[in-house]
């Protein structure tokens, strides 16, 4: 009840780690019977024991630094090994080594602790090179890990509500990852790789041209004389916490006949369905809300498109520019509508790290500033039209 709805990630994240921990106690504890109190147990339960102990403890340690990353303690991001992937790899093959070990000897319980510190240790290598902004993804695939142990510790314990549970979160989990890859047209690898960070590091390619501000007047003047409008929420309206005045703005337009709408992408903000609960939040009507598809047959016929926060989802070069790392990403092609204006703070790129060309074309103005301050600057405008 008292957590933000910008926190949610790192809540879910460390809901997922205790889910973890609680897999790697139950299998620990089960191992320590086999070793050392009861003795000879099925080749079949060791090995499912031995697959929870591990996933469990990847997805404890991998989740509470996914937590830290995502909560911006700045130790998070300076956990990288040189050669880390390399290292990952060594620590894996070491793993099924010790296993097979175990196996061999299984009355010796050291190996298990050998093998759940490693685990433990990996969880960490594992989620420590990738970028903080790509979290959302490896949260769900560690929630996706979560449901597999409860899974495996279902099937160990005979619990059926505990295997259908782990089954579904595990599914879940999985497809979630994999639409999330998807929409942002990344490879899971990629994405465990660290293909391209929060930080903006990759190249910044110069677009040549002028940019064009748009004033607060001429802005609100335009609105008032426009047919239909349409907003695109971006990662910025989540940060600025704007999404109530874009409500309010859409009811003045809405008083003066101007038709309202919503696009939104996929992959906008940072977790999956980020600008739905926004503007939920704002108590805009589902009905307003657009999605990809359908926002691009609406662009051609729209008098101006109000791009709040967004960049990387509005970029043409996503279409146009084989280097660009967006290439193939499926975008919104606001540059179709008769007029784009964007707001933004700056000319910083967004989460890609990559230059829009959007902001230099012929019907594209800016409109610098705070989303909030921005709005509400446009609001108070409208308001004495
Ligand atoms: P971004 O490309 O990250 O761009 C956000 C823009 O908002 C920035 O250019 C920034 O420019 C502006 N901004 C930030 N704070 C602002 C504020 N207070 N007021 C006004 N503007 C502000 O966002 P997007 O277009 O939503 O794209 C999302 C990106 O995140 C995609 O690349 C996607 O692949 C990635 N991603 C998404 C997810 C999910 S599941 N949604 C998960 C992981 C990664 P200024 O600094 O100049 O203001």
């Amino acid at each position: 009840k008292n957590v933000q709805m910008t926190s949610m990630p790192q809540m879910v994240s460390i809901f997922n780690g205790l889910g973890g921990l609680s897999a790697v106690f139950l299998s620990f504890i089960e191992l320590y019977k086999i070793s050392v109190l009861v003795g000879e147990i099925s080749f079949a339960y060791q090995i499912t024991l031995i697959f929870s102990l591990f996933i469990g403890s990847i997805a404890f340690t991998g989740s509470m630094l996914a937590f830290a990353k995502l909560d911006g303690y700045k130790w998070s991001e300076k956990l990288t090994l040189p050669f880390q992937h390399i290292i990952n790899i060594i620590l894996l093959l070491f793993t099924i080594l010790l296993s097979y070990f175990y196996f061999l000897n299984s009355s010796d319980f050291n190996y298990i602790l050998v093998i759940l510190v490693i685990s433990l240790v990996y969880g960490v290598f594992f989620v420590a090179p990738i970028g903080g902004a790509d979290m959302p993804v490896v949260i769900s695939l560690l929630n996706s890990f979560t449901g597999i142990t409860a899974a495996l510790t279902g099937i160990i314990f005979s619990n059926n509500v505990m295997l259908l549970g782990g089954i579904l979160v595990g599914a879940a989990g999985t497809i979630l990852t994999v639409l999330m890859c998807e929409a942002m047209n990344r490879s899971l690898l990629n994405v465990i790789i660290g293909g391209f960070s929060s930080s903006g590091k990759s190249s910044i390619k110069e677009h040549e041209g002028d940019i064009k501000e748009i004033s607060d007047s001429d802005f609100a003047v335009q609105l008032f004389y426009s047919s239909n409008v349409i907003f695109v929420p971006g990662y910025g309206l989540a940060v600025a916490q704007a999404q109530k005045l874009c409500k309010e703005i859409q009811e003045i337009l809405e008083k003066n006949d101007v038709e309202v709408k919503y696009a939104i992408h996929p992959v906008a903000g940072r977790m999956p369905g980020h600008m739905n609960v926004l503007l939920a939040e704002a108590d805009v009507d589902y009905s307003k809300l657009i999605e990809l598809d359908e926002a691009n047959q609406n662009f051609k016929s729209t008098d101006i498109t109000i791009v709040v926060g967004a960049n990387d989802v509005v970029n043409p070069d996503a279409i146009d520019d084989k280097e660009s790392p967006l290439f193939g990403m499926p975008i919104l092609k606001v540059w179709e509508s008769n007029n784009v204006v964007i707001l933004k703070r700056s000319m910083n790129p967004g989460y890609a790290g990559v230059q829009n060309p959007l902001f230099f074309k012929d019907n594209s103005k800016m409109y610098f500033g705070d989303a909030k301050e921005s709005l509400q600057r446009l609001s108070s405008e409208l308001k004495n039209l």
